[in-house]
């Protein structure tokens, strides 16, 4: 049975499948080679996924979801959720959890029931394409993704009944494309700009070895921030003028929103284009309407800070990795903003180097998942993965201060133990934190759990000694053990409320 590989993109989503030692991607009934990430709910209740649903944006934008995957695994209240929150054409609220759930309709659904749906759909395209059903998948994932998302992914494949047998970091994943059937060594980066994130990594190749040195990125930073700058800019010159609020009309922001990016699209090849929206507030007159001309050295001069925002994060990948830029070969341009001008500019700038533009931006992603799932499946050594982990893991001290336990870029698989003991006499449970991030305190820094162990032998304070193991496996995801190490009793692990601070003073010390 073929296992594929998909990239379950911002806005697109790819699939693909390694077919007799050739990765190729595949394309639905009418040859496409990606989906669009968006779903829709029409007022008779049914669900569309994909070009129909995208089509349905600018005519139902509050019926119509894009971009789920910026909600993933995202607490309603994150600073994330609620700056993107002004912007979005469709409701979000709070579950009972208080992650952030979306409203279709009456519906409310999570981010993760929507990746779900869209999973689904392409899972359906390689049966239908394959001829035979398909079980197992390997998604590709922001290099960036936390722990949080990276499950919530795996959640959504379940739901689609899919198992995944890895998530793939997406540049790791454009590394193997890239590098799939040739002889070279080399230290390359991968600079991907796709329409929700930006992740860059540095790997080096050879035989076979993709080995990640480091990598970095920014999970709300993408396309959609440039169609946004335009959007904003032409509101703007509009209130100006008129004195009318776009902001407040949601079927225009979402004309506006797609005008936007379609003209940013147009200046990738022109070096100029027409914004015409004709009856843009028909509910106050129908003769208002948004008609200028935007050209590309506008364009650019007002997506140059979105662009550097990524240079900031290449800066600190490469110190924090002792890189420098001379030891990069060459730079492999990914995802669909790499196909921007200006960005093919700067990268050269900034690398010293001319990118290299010869992967096909759409669709390298979802093809090196495919042949990760292929190497998997067979048990073949053709291609061996050394990913590394994307920011610090440490668990939370007195203070509030955080421990780093594993520290960004170490190698996945890991795992790593610390004994804990107890503060008062007979006490039968402690609480312990972890966190995700390079903060020193936790309120920089995200929190992953909270575990309480319970259970513990009654006993005078300082003396039970419970080891607890933290591991990431191959996909990044963290799983916690412990083990009271006198009587060897595994100790009971439960994640509890997210709002729950660990109000236990802990002692911890290294393990020997
Ligand atoms: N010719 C082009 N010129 C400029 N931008 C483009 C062009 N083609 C596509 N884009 C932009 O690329 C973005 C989509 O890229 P891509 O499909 O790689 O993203 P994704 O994989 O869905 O998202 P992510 O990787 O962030 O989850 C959109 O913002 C789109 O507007
Ligand atoms: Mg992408």
């Amino acid at each position: 049975m073929p296992v594929i590989g998909i990239d379950l993109g911002t806005s697109n989503t790819c699939v693909a499948v390694v077919k007799n030692g050739v990765p190729q991607v595949i394309l639905d009934d009418k040859g496409r080679s990606t989906l669009p990430s968006v779903m829709s709910l029409n007022k008779k209740g049914q669900f569309f996924i994909g070009y129909l649903a995208k089509a349905q944006m600018s005519v139902q934008p509050e019926r119509t979801v894009h971009s789920a995957k910026r909600l993933l695994g995202q607490r309603f209240d994150s600073e994330e959720v609620q700056r993107i929150l002004p912007f979005l054409s469709y409701s979000i609220m709070p579950s009972q959890d208080q992650m952030t759930c979306v409203m279709l309709g009456e519906q409310c659904l999570s981010p993760t029931e929507i990746s779900a749906a869209i999973l689904k759909k392409v899972k359906t395209l390689a049966e239908n394409a394959l001829g035979e059903p398909v079980h197992q998948a390997v998604i590709s994932v922001p290099a960036h993704f936390d722990n949080k998302q990276r499950q919530e992914t795996k959640h959504a494949a379940e739901l689609a009944g899919l198992e995944v047998t890895r998530l793939i970091n997406e540049p790791t994943a454009a590394a193997l494309a890239y590098g799939y059937g040739t002889d070279m060594t080399k230290t390359i980066a991968v600079y991907d700009f796709g329409g929700g994130t930006f992740d860059i990594s540095v790997l080096e190749i050879g035989e076979g070895i993709y080995n990640v040195l480091a990598t970095g990125g920014d999970t709300f930073l993408g396309g959609n921030d440039f169609n946004q700058a335009i959007a904003d800019k032409i509101c703007d010159r509009f209130k100006k003028t008129t004195r009318i609020d776009l902001g407040i009309h949601s079927l225009a922001k979402q004309r506006i929103l797609d005008a936007a990016e379609f003209a940013k699209m147009q200046l990738s090849s022109a070096d100029q284009t027409l914004i015409d929206l004709p009856g843009i507030v028909p509910d106050i007159d129908p003769k208002y309407a948004i008609r200028e001309v935007l050209t590309r050295a506008e364009l650019e001069k007002l997506c140059t800070p979105l662009v550097e925002r990524s240079f900031k994060i290449c800066r600190n990948v490469f110190e924090s990795a002792g890189l420098k830029k001379d030891d990069i070969d060459e730079v492999i341009l990914v995802g669909g903003m790499t196909r921007m001008p200006l960005i093919r500019r700067m990268v050269r700038d900034w690398f010293g180097i001319a990118p290299n533009t010869a992967i096909n931006p759409d669709e390298a992603v979802g093809i090196g998942a495919a042949i990760q799932a292929m190497a998997l499946d067979n048990d073949e050594d053709v291609v061996l993965l050394l990913d590394v982990i994307p920011l610090t893991l440490s668990i939370e001290t007195a203070g509030g201060v955080c421990i780093p336990l594993i520290p960004k870029n170490t190698k996945v698989p890991h795992r790593v133990s610390r004994v804990f003991t107890t503060s008062r006499d007979n006490q039968e449970s402690v609480i312990i934190s972890i966190f995700q991030g390079e903060g020193r305190h936790v309120e920089d820094n995200t929190r992953l759990a909270t575990f309480e162990l319970s259970g513990i032998r009654p006993a005078r304070r300082m003396e039970p000694q419970i080891e607890v193991s933290l591991r990431i496996d191959v996909s990044g995801i963290l799983s916690v053990t412990a083990i009271d190490l006198e009587t060897k009793q595994s100790q009971s692990v439960q994640v509890v409320d997210m709002s729950m601070r660990a109000l236990e003073a802990l002692e911890s010390e290294e393990q020997p």
